[in-house]
């Protein structure tokens, strides 16, 4: 990709990745994803993270056709994750008296990753770094995404280098900017990217929220997806909204199914619900659906049904992913369902009441299970458990 100015003297070095089908080999990105990096040229010349250790030799001829041979002074290691310290040793190697600038976590993440490093700098909330005319300020987020990031407010223009946060999936196809793009097509990977990545640690996001919300920021860089400088508050509302769990009224419904009849049982409960006038209902096959996309409709909605048959004693294998997620994950203010199929010895609704009790979301009805097809008495249940989590969610 050519580097672009987003000032006239900060550059934009991003990189789009087309060919990595599972981001942290988990997360299916069927639109890819890009490496933000960015470089301010001034009296001294900074980078600010840096990318992914697949487009090394384009970033190091890219930043030397904007500085040409000239040194960097400085690397701000915002944060650690290998997609953006990819390059970290490369640029060591070619410019070996350049400082990592860093707060007190990044330096031993460098030393277990990379190197033992020769020239740091240990900056706090609030440390000041001049560069000539721009000066950079750091303020740590902790578990935005680890435990060392931090972001870099660059003051005379206004810019929060924001590493992870209000990043997104998705390449960058032409457009870098937000007023460039069509942000209907980015709000799915957008939201995918903070639930994926970021959604376990919504408390950590609220308090890096509040934490920034004195600086007067006119463009937010992140490492992935656009650069935000025309509407701040379309990605600050979402992140906030996600955060905190402020839940839409809908229903994620989820079942895992071999011949069908879990699936009907769901097919009752998403009827019912419709019929209630619950509108947003999402009907997932655990088996079809990566927990990818099923988690970010739990992050939206705020009811939860699922269903599983017992599989050899246990859940089916597809769910008992999905809520092993859900688990780690543990976002918050949900209603619950669940139903199941006893098969021909039980396990699918026992682990799904084990899940019920670790997860300690408001179970909305009793538990409902059906022994292979399914029969009146059970459909009649199933109504119930509809009815009781319509209920809920119009009463809110
Ligand atoms: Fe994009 Fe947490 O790295």
């Amino acid at each position: 990709m050519q580097h672009i100015n987003i000032t006239d003297d900060i550059y934009f070095l991003g990189y789009n990745d087309r060919r990595t089908h599972l981001f942290e080999n988990i997360w299916p990105i069927p639109f890819g994803i890009s490496y933000n990096s960015y470089l301010i040229r001034d009296e001294k010349i900074a980078l600010i993270d840096t990318v992914e250790r697949s487009f090394i030799d384009e970033y190091l001829e890219n930043i030397e056709e904007i500085i040409g041979d000239r040194e960097i002074d400085y690397l701000v290691i915002n944060h650690m994750e290998p997609d953006h310290s990819g390059a970290l040793k490369a640029i060591v190697q070619k410019y070996p008296d350049i400082i990592l600038v860093g707060n007190k976590k990044t330096f031993g993440f460098v030393e277990n990753f990379y190197m033992k490093p020769e020239h740091v700098l240990l900056v706090q909330d609030g440390s000041i770094l001049e560069l000539g005319k721009h000066r950079l300020q750091f303020q740590t987020i902790p578990m935005v995404h680890w435990p060392e990031t931090m972001v870099t407010y660059e003051e005379t223009n206004k810019i929060l280098f924001a590493g992870d946060a209000f990043g997104s999936y998705g390449t960058l196809d032409g457009g870098v900017f937000d007023d460039e793009i069509n942000l209907e097509f980015y709000e799915v990977e957008v939201m995918r990217y903070f639930t994926n990545i970021v959604g376990k640690y919504c408390p950590h996001t609220q308090r890096a929220i509040h934490k920034l919300d004195p600086f007067d920021i006119k463009m937010i860089a992140a490492t992935h997806g656009p650069v935000w400088r025309s509407d701040l508050q379309w990605i600050l509302t979402r992140y906030n909204k996600w955060s905190s769990y402020d839940l839409d009224q809908g229903v994620v419904i989820v079942y895992g199914s071999m011949y069908g009849h879990t699936q009907e049982m769901a097919e009752v409960i998403a009827r019912r619900l419709a019929e209630r006038g619950i509108k947003n209902i999402r009907v997932y096959d655990a088996s079809k659906t990566h927990t990818s996309y099923i988690i970010n409709d739990i992050f939206k909605y705020k009811g939860f049904i699922v269903g599983s048959p017992a599989y050899n004693n246990s859940l089916f294998p597809n769910v008992q992913v999905l809520l092993s997620t859900i688990e780690h994950m543990a976002p918050k203010n949900h209603y619950l369902g669940i139903f199941g199929n006893y098969s021909w010895n039980g396990g699918g609704v026992k682990n799904l009441k084990v899940f019920a009790e670790n997860i300690k979301w408001e179970l909305v009805y009793d538990p409902v299970e059906e022994q292979g097809s399914l029969k009146k008495e059970n459909k009649t249940q199933l109504i119930d458990l509809a009815d009781a989590m319509a209920d809920k969610l119009l009463a809110v």
